[in-house]
């Protein structure tokens, strides 16, 4: 798996989410409890946008009249049709069994550890034939 330069960490915020494009899919970064998660940003029931949807935890409930929120801000909500996806996970949960949204790992990398790769150009060998370049693909 090739690694790819996303953004600087600065760009997601504690608690926040945010739209990249990474070799031409759209990846949904988001960050919670200090960790950045990766989603493609295309919920796998009709293709809504994760990114615009709503963060937020799930209730839970002991008893009836009582409930509280647990892991809040690990859970996106599909603003199409409300399905909810684990940030950490991509798991659903309409269909836990059946249904992922596509997670990607995420890393932080220093600035020096950027610049010096393994984030090298692609090369191909090149050699001359007669008057002509010749490129191997
Ligand atoms: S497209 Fe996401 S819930 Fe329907």
């Amino acid at each position: 798996m090739t690694q790819h330069v996303v953004a600087p960490v600065a760009e997601v915020p504690p608690g926040s989410h945010k739209l990249y494009t990474v070799k031409g899919r759209p990846i949904a970064v988001f960050k919670v409890d200090g960790e950045y998660f990766g989603m493609l940003d295309r919920c796998p029931h009709q293709g809504g946008s994760l990114c615009a949807g709503v963060v937020s935890g799930v209730l839970v409930s002991g008893k009836p009249g009582t409930y509280r929120l647990e892991r809040n801000g690990e859970l996106v909500r599909c603003p199409w049709h409300g399905w909810e996806f684990d940030i950490r996970t991509g798991q659903s949960y309409c269909d836990p069994a059946k249904i992922r949204g596509k997670s990607y790992p995420m890393s932080v990398a220093s600035g020096a550890a950027v610049s010096e790769g393994p984030y090298v150009a692609e090369t191909v060998p090149v050699r001359v034939e007669q008057d002509y370049i010749v490129v191997e693909m």
